[in-house]
């Protein structure tokens, strides 16, 4: 249940598509002390009537259309699926609201740079979000190559996943490449942040490979990318999605546990059901978004040991030693032998860091560090392993952006909230 209370200083958001991945973001946007839930969009009826029932003060509309034309929001966060993304965007800014979009940014470089321009033009904001690369570990790990600490520079990131990606339930668009669909364009922009974060940001080439192995879904489920950035360092990169083998095993503190929660032999069914198809996958999908029956994407606990899974075994090699992800934060190996730093196991800063870098951008002035032309030069790698996979060469990188000094001293633990639920406080205020 909301608890009410009038309140400045927050941005009044909306969203558009509620589907399964606006879940966390619908989490964080109700509950971060710099935003309130206003206002949220979808043409699935049913996904509109869970939403109302969730969110009984929010307004609810049908189109992003009629979502972006609320004069009362300041910011749209969009997750309506990937191959939208532009134009939802486009249509946000074009009615001065600022934009946060889920990742993919987009399914190509056109799209991507018709976001910036749009946004330019209109004096809006927009930050490509969404994205583990931003994690703390991640970025503590970074940190820690940039300071005085002696382990010296990056020299090579590399980062090993397998999960079930391609087992779970998908709609015919996210199994279809054209439309934004598979392992590339869906998951790799996790690793590709995290590997820019890493090795300054910059990448100068690509060589990757794609793999679509599984006859059922015809988007590929594995990919692997070998990335040079122009100051020297190398970051690599492989997702194997089929879910034979799951990452969350492979250490010490992890199981056999994969994305959705299932184990060898709910994925063997799953995948026999695949081929013999059996399965209701729109009914599945269904009943993962908001308010459906699927235990799969209930809320979880936000205190729990990280597991190797959409951003893989990361292994990070300095001049002096290597690094790696503990359960509650970093490895660092060097020449005083191994030592634990602690980045907190508070997963909740998914989706509100952005919420809080927008609100600093606006607010305050601050500048972005993950703004569209950061989200543009992930999808350019993106886009560069699918390229070099059919032509198989080395393909080179013209969009290129470096880390901006400021993610390193952001916020990347947001503010722990009071748990109060920020939905609809726009409302009360004006009830008031
Ligand atoms: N599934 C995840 O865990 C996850 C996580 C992070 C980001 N994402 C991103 O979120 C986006 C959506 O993926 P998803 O898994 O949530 O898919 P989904 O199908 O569950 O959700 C998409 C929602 O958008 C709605 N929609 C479709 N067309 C629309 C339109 N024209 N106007 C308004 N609403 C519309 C659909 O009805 C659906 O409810 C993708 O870009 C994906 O990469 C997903």
């Amino acid at each position: 249940m909301c608890v009410l209370k009038k309140r400045q200083g927050y941005l009044r958001f909306g969203i558009a598509g509620m589907g399964v991945g606006a879940l966390s973001v619908l989490s964080a946007i109700s509950q971060s002390q710099y935003s309130s839930l206003v206002a949220g969009a979808d043409i699935n009826g049913e996904v509109r009537r869970r939403f109302n029932e969730a969110f009984p003060r929010c307004r609810v509309y049908d189109s992003v259309d009629a979502l972006c034309a609320d004069e009362s929001l300041d910011a749209i966060w969009i997750s309506t699926p990937s191959r939208l993304h532009a134009d939802h965007a486009v249509l946000a800014a074009s009615r001065k609201k600022h934009v946060i979009i889920s990742k993919p940014m987009a399914t190509t470089l056109a799209e991507a740079e018709r976001m910036v321009e749009a946004c330019e033009r209109n004096g809006v904001k927009l930050i490509a979000g969404h994205s583990l690369g931003f994690s703390p570990a991640i970025i503590e790990m970074a940190t820690l190559a940039r300071s005085e600490s002696g382990i010296g520079k990056v020299r090579v990131a590399q980062l090993v996943a397998f999960t079930d990606w391609m087992l779970l339930p998908r709609t015919p668009e996210e199994v279809d490449e054209r439309l934004g669909g598979g392992i590339i364009h869906r998951q790799s922009p996790h690793q590709i942040d995290a590997l820019r974060i890493l090795c300054g940001g910059r990448a100068e080439s690509v060589r990757g490979y794609a793999g679509t192995w599984m006859k059922e879904r015809k988007a590929p489920g594995f990919f692997s990318a070998f990335i040079q950035f122009d100051n020297g360092a190398l970051g690599t990169a492989s997702h194997n999605g089929y879910g034979y083998l799951v990452g969350s095993e492979i250490v010490p503190w992890g199981a056999d546990v994969g994305i959705g929660g299932s184990d060898i032999q709910q994925r063997a069914l799953t995948r026999r059901s695949l081929r013999e198809g059996t399965t209701d996958e729109e009914a599945l999908k269904d009943s993962m978004r908001l308010g459906g029956s699927s235990p799969l994407f209930a809320r979880q606990t936000t205190k729990k040991p990280w597991l190797p899974l959409h951003l893989g075994l990361t292994i990070v090699s300095c001049d002096r030693g290597d690094i790696r992800h503990s359960p509650h934060g970093i490895y660092v190996y060097s020449d005083d032998g191994r030592r634990e730093l602690s980045v907190g196991d508070d997963t909740s800063w998914f989706g509100r860091s952005e919420i809080e870098e927008l609100y600093q951008a606006v607010v305050n002035g601050r500048e972005l560090y993950r703004d569209g032309a950061w989200g543009m030069a992930t999808l350019e790698v993106a886009l560069a392993i699918q390229k070099s996979s059919t032509s198989r060469t080395e393909i080179k990188l013209r969009h290129q952006t470096s880390v901006r000094p400021n993610a390193f001293s952001a916020t990347q633990n947001p503010r722990q909230d009071d748990g109060t639920c920020r939905a609809c406080m726009e409302r009360e205020d004006n009830d008031a």
